[in-house]
């Protein structure tokens, strides 16, 4: 039975040390990974611009000595005709061997997952999560820190919009005494389920602020956001939110002299390319954490390793109970969303931006939240 990840938190944690573990063992001897996946193919289906996610995913595939096939626009695809995520994934499943999946709309992963005979990977649903940046982030921190337990970290700009913030803190929030510093214009604040259902229920202190000079000085970690333009509805906003946040030099005074910045990339202006300079600037080194990350993860999921650092020796998936396993679900993470979801009739998504509201063959499901209220199992709200 196949695995797939919709966010970081459908690995265990021990899961997520072992991808930390074998990019590492990656780092040092690339060579050693070199051929494990010849015969395999990734499909990457981009319904969304990407630069950075899409590449690295394909050069992880070929420094892995496997094959990609690539969907990079929607619009010459059969998406364009109206196909639906589901049959996509159903179509594809029959070509490769694994899927990336990028698609604007929340939830439309959980979808691909549900409906692929092979593991699917989320590369970002919509506003939703991005399980692989979050991977790169932790490797980036992992590599300067050599843990994440006792950091306290801020993530600055477009809290609500930014699928980065939300995939980086569900996986933060596993480890022990972290900090969050919030920092955002009050119409951008992080959405309230993470805070209820993830920091609250881990006992992390959160502090919202909308000052980034205030909140410089106390931060081990600074990660800075894009303002997320695509889904602004009301365009006005939009341009009056943008360039809220600007990280010059000047800011970077404020900082701890081991406080590191990292911004899951594009940036549009709100790390001043001085910063680039600052011997604290993370950002470069996080695009290529990212190839290493996720050639571990398509290992993981291709069915190699059990344990530490993957074991390179080819073992068939059906052999690997962990893998077999269809209720291995870790809990908080989206699979283990899905399998106590509920259905009532009069239950409907009211999010237009989920693929509930975009795809009408999707039974809307709904589990029900610390705080006793109903969020949809696709987008969580
Ligand atoms: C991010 C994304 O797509 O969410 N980019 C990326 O994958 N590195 C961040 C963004 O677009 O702002």
């Amino acid at each position: 039975m196949k695995r797939s990840v919709i966010d970081t938190t459908d690995l265990s944690l021990a899961e997520v040390q072992q991808l930390l573990d074998t990019s590492l063992d990656i780092i040092a001897d690339p060579a050693k990974y070199a051929h494990v996946c010849e015969g395999k193919k990734l499909a990457t289906l981009f319904f969304e611009p990407s630069t950075r996610t899409r590449m690295s995913f394909e050069a992880a595939m070929y420094e892995l000595g496997g094959n990609v096939i690539s969907m990079t626009d929607a619009g010459t695809s059969s998406a364009a005709k109206g196909e639906t995520v589901a049959d996509t994934a159903k179509v594809v499943s029959n070509y490769v061997d694994i899927i990336a999946q990028r698609h604007p709309k929340a939830g439309a992963a959980l979808v691909a997952a549900r409906n692929a005979s092979i593991p699917v990977i989320n590369a970002g649903d919509g506003g939703h999560c991005h399980p692989t940046q979050t991977f790169a982030d932790l490797l980036t921190i992992y590599r300067e820190y050599g843990k994440m337990d006792g950091l306290t970290i801020g993530f600055c700009g477009d809290l609500l919009y930014g699928r980065t913030v939300h995939s980086l803190m569900a996986a933060m929030a596993r480890y022990q005494g972290i900090r969050f510093v919030l920092i955002s214009p009050e119409e951008l604040k992080v959405p309230r389920h993470l805070i209820e259902d993830v920091a609250t229920p881990a006992g992390i202190p959160c502090e919202e602020t909308t000052s980034l000079e205030e909140a410089l000085p106390k931060l081990d970690v600074l990660y800075m956001t894009r303002i997320q333009k695509e889904r602004f509805d009301d365009p006005a906003q939009y341009e009056r939110l943008k360039g809220v946040y600007v990280l010059d030099a000047e800011k970077m005074k404020l900082a701890k002299p081991d406080c590191i910045v990292m911004h899951p990339l594009p940036r549009v202006d709100e790390i001043a390319v001085e910063v680039d300079d600052d011997p604290r600037a993370r950002y470069f080194e996080q695009t290529l954490n990212g190839k290493y990350m996720r050639m571990a993860l398509i290992l993981k999921l291709l069915g190699y390793g059990d344990g530490g650092a993957l074991s390179l020796s080819k073992r068939s998936l059906s052999q690997n109970p962990a893998e077999q396993d269809p209720s291995l679900t870790c809990e908080g993470g989206p699979f283990s969303l899905w399998a106590k979801a509920e259905e009532d009739p009069a239950y409907r998504c009211a999010n237009p931006k989920c693929i509930c509201a975009s795809e009408r063959a999707i039974r809307h499901k709904y589990y029900i939240a610390k705080d006793g209220g109903r969020r949809c199992v696709y987008c969580e709200q």
